[in-house]
């Protein structure tokens, strides 16, 4: 690991906005670049170097601003084109760097490309998008889009369809076509120009697609994956080196493309080499805990820590010296980190939320902190449907409830348990009305818990789980071996803890993890000597985990 290329963005820690429940600065209830300019201090004081912002732009918000109709302004409810520059010289002034969202797979339809390409066949934006007839009376393929139905949408006036993967607001931008490509690199260079710091690839790993053919058919899925035709192509990774020459290679940036798939894949996305990205995230240590059903994620499947250790030692062992990678639990389409992997409740909450933490910030890798997760914020728990607001919820119960093929109540709990609105709930800032969001009706309610979890009484607090995150932050600045040290798995079978080593020269991290509600016995723990860097419990009893105890022990030699 000695020689290992050492750069700003590996040694950084991102904290990620999700613009519309951070803070609203003029009481419309929905959060805006004025609300986050005004907290720059609060992420300044945690420790953080990145701010990652999803989609600020232009944008009719089918799917909260992952549509977009405009990629070079500013969506209406989030401000302007001068809050925005206002925010990013805020963000430069406190030494930290701004990093994007690129959302290029697919736009809105009401984006202009789209509003020509619709025109008809001889347009000359028609191949901006992905036009093809139907076959046998029904769409082109078997395809089944990411919220459910079919991937192909019928145009009544050419009788064509068009492709989107995600909901049918959101068309597929044909990138086989260069004007597309030409276009997207051409606004990637124009935001650099401005000054962001880098990209968050939205489903970048999509972009590339090699055929039409029908896909597979889950036992008892109602549409084929589109997986074999457009994940991971050679077609990708082929356009995403010529955004490495044409746009990343200009400019000092972060990329960080969400893509997902295998070890191998990263090695090829993530490269130390230089060639396509700086690190991808992965999904095998959450989507990919999913049982593979016909329902994906909507199930009552934990994360038990067999499978979490599994994925994560496997991405950390195979990326190490050949890619770099993202450390992260949590990020606004997974549920709340401390509901799912650790413990919400009144007695746990904080020292589960710790231990999480400490298992993410220990590792190889730049962590992402979601935000509230610093909190320890957890889960909404609605128990309505029209408390949500997602569509990928609302799209889920048509398909599946509506149907008569799944229960609602059945439904309903697994919301609970993973739907993405759980972690789109307004940030807890203090315990006033609307725990300080907004002076108005908040876009989404407030989980009921903010009068005990919330940002002003953490700051005050010296043992809070914000405090132990500013430390683990400290940590990471402060010892390169958190950074660079070669990842070790430990007690790979340990049914209760997880334990692994970071290793630097004659530096040695031993991290110990107790993933249960008990007391478990660890020899390991009393074996150990050397300096304790952080532990969530002020004090240890000999050989022994207390209930979801993380250690943190420095040796030299
Ligand atoms: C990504 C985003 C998600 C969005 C989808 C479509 O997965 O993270 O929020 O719905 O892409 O853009
Ligand atoms: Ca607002």
């Amino acid at each position: 690991m000695n020689n290992e290329k050492r750069v700003w963005w590996k040694e950084a820690v991102v904290y990620q906005i999700y613009p519309r429940s951070f803070a609203d600065s003029n009481g419309d209830g929905i959060g805006d670049l004025n609300g986050i300019t005004t907290h720059l201090d609060y992420l300044k004081n945690l420790g953080i170097d990145v701010i990652w912002v999803s989609p600020v732009y232009a944008s009719p918000n089918h799917d909260n601003g992952y549509d977009i109709s405009d990629y070079r302004a500013i969506m209406k409810e989030f401000g302007t084109m001068e809050d925005f520059d206002r925010m990013l010289e805020g963000i430069h002034a406190r030494g930290m760097k701004l990093v994007m969202d690129l959302v290029a797979n697919h736009s809105s339809d009401e984006h202009a490309w789209f509003v020509e390409s619709r025109k008809g066949k001889d347009n000359p934006y028609r191949d901006y998008y992905i036009w093809q007839d139907g076959k046998n009376g029904g769409p082109p393929n078997n395809w089944g889009s990411c919220f459910s139905g079919s991937a192909w949408e019928k145009d009544e006036a050419s009788g064509q369809y068009y492709l989107h993967l995600f909901t049918k607001e959101q068309p597929d931008l044909n990138w086989a076509n260069p004007k597309v490509r030409e276009g997207v690199f051409d606004m990637m260079r124009w935001w650099c120009d401005k000054g962001v710091d880098g990209w968050r690839m939205d489903v970048i790993s999509m972009i590339g697609k090699e055929n039409f053919e029908d896909g597979p058919v889950a036992p008892g899925a109602l549409y084929g994956s589109f997986e074999p035709s457009c994940q991971h192509t050679e077609t990708t990774h082929r356009y995403l080196r010529e955004m490495r020459r044409e746009v990343l290679d200009k400019y000092n940036l972060l990329t960080v493309g969400e893509a997902g798939g295998t070890v191998e894949g990263a090695i090829r996305y993530a490269n130390e080499d230089g060639s396509e990205l700086d690190m991808i995230f992965s999904f095998e240590h959450n989507d990919g805990l999913n049982d593979g059903t016909e329902l994906g994620k909507w199930s009552d499947h934990g994360a038990p820590l067999k499978d979490v250790r599994a994925a994560f030692n496997r991405w950390q062992t195979g990326l190490q010296g050949r890619a770099w990678n993202t450390v992260y639990l949590g990020n606004h389409d997974q549920p709340r980190q401390v509901s799912r992997y650790g413990n919400d409740s009144e007695l746990f909450r904080a020292v589960s939320a710790k231990m999480l933490a400490t298992m993410i910030h220990m590792m190889r890798g730049t962590p992402y902190v979601y935000q509230g997760e610093e909190l320890g914020m957890t889960n909404a728990y609605f128990t309505r449907l029209d408390q949500y607001e997602d569509v990928e919820v609302h799209n889920a119960w048509h398909q599946w409830v509506e149907s008569g093929l799944v229960d609602g109540q059945d439904m309903m709990r697994w919301f609970a348990r993973i739907a993405r609105d759980n972690a789109r709930t307004p940030m807890q800032w203090n315990a006033e009305k609307h725990a300080g969001f907004t002076t108005g009706t908040p876009w989404l309610p407030v989980t009921g818990n903010y009068p005990i979890i919330n940002a002003e009484r953490e700051v005050n607090d010296p043992d809070s789980v914000y405090h132990y995150y500013r430390k683990l932050i400290e940590l990471r600045h402060q010892y390169p071996v958190i950074v660079y040290g070669e990842f070790v798995p430990m007690l790979e079978e340990d049914p209760e803890v997880y334990a692994y080593a970071r290793v630097l020269d004659d530096v040695r991290l031993t991290v110990l993890l107790n993933w249960t509600e008990r007391t478990v016995s660890c020899p390991l723990a009393e074996e150990l000597s050397g300096h304790e860097l952080i532990s969530n419990y002020p004090t240890h009893q000999a050989g022994k985990l207390q209930p979801y105890e993380a250690r943190v022990i420095l040796s030299k030699g």
